[in-house]
């Protein structure tokens, strides 16, 4: 029996609610299982944290966690608190901490999910993102000069390192060959003569080791536009840390919505633990009332499960998720239903675990 130690950072607003279910998928999956099972640690950290100490986490915060397998994390934010000081804070510092250099987007629009464009079929729109998740536009590094002054200026640095952009970059490689998928780099060459240029040319020298893919670039504003008109172009693509942001929100729009779009924190060496949380915000004005959607946290819990080898019950938990949308079983209102958090994860649990008896 293998045991797995995993910590968990419910945080604020929705983020305890919908955690929760994703503990109690976990739990489940182990039970149905049986070769292995959850140890979790719950840290308290956030933003009601933040007002009783001045930090986001203690000191020593990620020396609580280096240990771990895995991370879930719910959501960090919460009116009181400046963004920009709980998410660099907390979510941004265990990105960078932990060099989860990737963040892996997928972006799927299963049967019966909504889908705000025109004649779309399932096939249409499955793609993967592989976000940069260390650096770039996000490094955190500039300057506030002269403020309150007639002279006032900022000055916000992208940092994009060699090392950096090829170990994204060939990851996503890696990728695309492994699924036998192409590959669309995301740019802006034509106007980030430095940062995109550099991308642009280490994205073509990695490829001379990938003769077998077939790629595409797009600039990230023609990437948007056809993310509506054609998504169906798209399989894999890799993009920078803040591209990467803003495209898979989009991704988010046309593949069911954010209660439905997972992501995770990838350190793919295994050197630290990686994270897993669903990409949408902590939801202020839903928390507390039980009606958030637990599905974007079950779909992470599946990554984080095909994270420590085991993709078949990330198909498993991906597949159930698709059973309830075509059922229009136990959804939540932003999918059509009336379900609670709770009911809807009890009727996940439910699900999965029939269909599991049913294939065993
Ligand atoms: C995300 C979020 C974060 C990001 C924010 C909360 C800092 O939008 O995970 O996509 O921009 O990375
Ligand atoms: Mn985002």
């Amino acid at each position: 029996m293998t045991t797995y130690r995993i910590a968990v950072i419910p945080g604020d607003g929705i983020g305890p609610e919908v955690i929760q279910e994703a503990v109690k998928v976990l739990n489940a999956v182990s039970a149905l299982d049986g070769h292995f099972h959850f140890v979790f640690t719950e840290h308290p950290w956030g933003c009601e944290y933040y007002l009783k100490t001045g930090q986001m986490m203690p000191e020593n915060g990620l020396d609580q966690l280096k240990d771990s397998d895995a991370i879930l994390l719910g959501a960090v934010g919460y009116p009181g608190v400046p963004d920009h000081i709980s998410l660099r804070g907390l979510l941004l510092k265990l990105r960078r901490g932990f060099d989860q250099y990737i963040n892996l987007r997928p972006i799927k629009l299963l049967e019966g999910a909504p889908c705000p464009l025109k004649n779309m079929q399932p096939s249409d729109i499955d793609m993967v993102f592989v976000r940069e998740n260390s650096e770039g536009e996000y490094s955190g590094q500039g300057a506030w000069l002269y403020p309150d002054s007639p002279q006032e200026l900022v000055i916000q640095d992208s940092v994009f390192s060699r090392k950096g952009c090829e170990r994204v970059i060939r990851y996503a490689y890696e990728l695309a060959r492994r699924e036998q998928k192409t590959l669309t780099s995301i740019s802006k060459g034509n106007a980030l003569n430095y940062s995109m240029v550099f991308w642009d040319q280490i994205f073509e020298e990695v490829g001379k080791e990938y003769p077998d893919v077939e790629t595409y670039t797009l600039l990230v504003d023609a990437a948007a536009m056809f993310m509506i008109k054609n998504p169906k172009r798209f399989q894999i693509v890799v993009a920078s840390n803040l591209f990467g942001d803003i495209l898979t929100d989009l991704g988010a729009a046309i593949s069911g919505g954010m209660g439905l779009a997972a992501g995770a924190n990838l350190d793919p060496e295994h050197r630290y633990p990686s994270m897993f949380e669903p990409i949408h915000g902590s939801a202020p004005r839903m928390a507390g009332k039980g009606i958030a959607d637990p599905l974007a946290s079950i779909w992470s819990a599946a990554q984080l499960l095909e994270h420590l080898g085991y993709p078949n019950w990330y198909a498993q938990i991906v597949d159930t998720i698709e059973q309830m949308l075509k059922e229009k079983h136990c959804l939540t209102q932003d999918l059509g239903g009336c379900a609670s958090t709770t009911e809807c994860g009890d009727a996940f649990v439910s699900m999965l675990s029939s269909a599991h008896m049913k294939s065993h």
